[in-house]
């Protein structure tokens, strides 16, 4: 359109112009549309780390990094946080609207439907190193399934993409639960299908066949609440691998498996349990400046696990509510007294008050005081960010699914700045 703004990119080096379209979304800042800058100027864009790229159109999540927002679907984090179920968060994110309460009651009775693996599964379980981590296994096990859903593997067929999302929002929670099994060396334990998610979830990982167990509700609600954060987070490097993925017309468990290897790295999702490492590493709060100073040293690689954010300047609204709810359900488990989170809290505010983080605004995130509640119910560090990747795999299928059907999808291909050797002819072995 005449009127649609545009930038123009005038090349020094050869003195030409090129307009482009300068596109907006329904909120958020807009974007230079350079689709077709290398067709007609000739060069490419370079942008490591994506600082200054949007990879795609999305409705799904909006962060807004300086004032510290986010929204499900146009629904504020703190709502959806203090009201809602994270089924019915899963709903909102996949389908694009809250359900009523008989799509929720079908929704939910769909997912519990599947909870379920294939008894072959287990084998493929038994097969892991007795103390292989669990995210191994999480990412070898999700990968394997689609080695067992041969009849939805068409990925163009959207009824095949809707099974597939339901299948991997209702058994990762018994390939988390099996995978810790697995490394305590209990039995397995069968999904139970009366339990609500979170319930379920609470007894596969703490039942035994020898004694009675039913979850608590204090857990099950701290828990509802952490998978509810940690849902979605739009293009995040894990839902971006699982796009990437996904671009080439992947299956879609292979998809997830993709995103589950991204989100372990410890500048992402592994965050959450280098976060207690560091706490145990601290001791004590006599100890906090020391290694304040050592984030701060430039020569050293030690980093405030859990500070910081790519999109966030300011307080991540999920830290916010978690160091909130932190202290209503340490009280609750009459956990009060739990010294990692008055440390993380006076950590909290030496950093906040000390120039280089206040500089650079360098704020708590999600990872920073999630890990304290997860302890406290019990659950172990290495199994901190799988309960991440099982909450965030809601993101990963609702992204994936976006993605899949969006007409202009075409397959991720970056293209880079070359620095090897110039064309140069092969050397038989012996003029080496
Ligand atoms: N401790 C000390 N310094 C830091 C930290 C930190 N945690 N985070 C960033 N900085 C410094 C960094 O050294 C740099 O300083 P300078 O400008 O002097 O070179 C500046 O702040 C900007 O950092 P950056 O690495 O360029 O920022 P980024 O956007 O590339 O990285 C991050 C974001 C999250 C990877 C990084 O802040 C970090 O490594 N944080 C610790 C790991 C962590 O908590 N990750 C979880 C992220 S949130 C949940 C999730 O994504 O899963």
């Amino acid at each position: 359109m005449a009127n649609d703004p545009t930038v123009t990119i005038i090349n020094n080096a050869n003195g030409s112009r090129h307009e482009y379209p300068l596109k907006f979304g329904s909120l958020g800042p807009g974007a230079i549309d350079i689709s077709s800058l290398y067709r007609e100027s000739g060069v490419f864009t370079y942008d490591p780390g994506f600082m200054a790229t949007a990879s795609c159109h999305s409705a799904i999540t909006f962060i807004d990094g300086d004032q510290g927002v986010l929204l499900y679907r146009g629904y504020p984090i703190e709502q959806l946080a203090a009201r809602a179920s994270f089924l019915e968060v899963a709903y909102l994110l996949y389908y694009g609207e809250l359900p009523d309460e008989k799509q929720l009651g079908e929704f939910e009775q769909i997912i519990m439907r599947h909870t379920m693996i294939n008894e072959n599964l287990k084998d493929f379980l038994d097969g892991f190193h007795y103390d292989a981590h669990p995210m191994a296994i999480l990412c070898g096990v999700v990968g394997s399934l689609s080695a067992f859903y041969h009849d939805s593997i068409d990925v163009n067929n959207p009824r095949y993409r809707e099974v597939s999302a339901h299948r991997l929002i209702a058994k990762l929670p018994t390939i988390a639960a099996a995978s810790y099994k697995h490394y305590i060396g209990e039995p397995f334990m069968y999904p139970r299908n009366d339990l609500r998610y979170c319930a379920n979830f609470l007894y596969m990982m703490f039942a035994t066949p020898c004694a009675d167990y039913e979850p608590s509700l204090i857990a099950e609600k701290a828990l509802n609440l952490l998978f509810i954060l940690h849902a979605d987070h739009e293009q995040n490097a894990s839902t971006s691998t699982v796009r990437l993925a996904g671009s080439s017309g992947a299956n879609p468990f292979a998809c997830i498996a993709a995103g589950i290897a991204s989100l372990w790295g410890p500048a992402h999702g592994g965050a959450n349990e280098a976060v207690l490492d560091m706490l145990t590493e601290i001791g004590h709060v006599d100890n906090v400046p020391k290694f304040i100073a050592r984030a701060k040293d430039k020569d050293d690689s030690f980093r405030l696990m859990g500070f910081g954010h790519r999109v966030y300047k300011n307080y991540d609204p999920r830290a916010k509510i978690i160091r909130e709810v932190c202290h209503q359900v340490l009280a609750e488990l009459a956990d009060n007294k739990n010294p990692l989170f008055d440390l993380a809290l006076e950590l909290e505010r030496i950093a906040l008050e000390d120039e280089y983080f206040v500089e650079r605004k360098l704020y708590p995130n999600v990872d920073f005081y999630s890990g304290i509640i997860y302890q406290a119910l019990g659950i172990p560090r290495s199994m901190f960010t799988v309960m991440f990747a099982l909450a965030r795999t809601v993101g990963w299928v609702s992204h994936w699914t976006e993605m899949m059907s969006d007409s202009a999808l075409r397959i991720g291909r970056p293209r880079q700045i070359y620095h090897g050797s110039p064309p140069r002819d092969y050397v038989p072995i012996s003029k080496r």
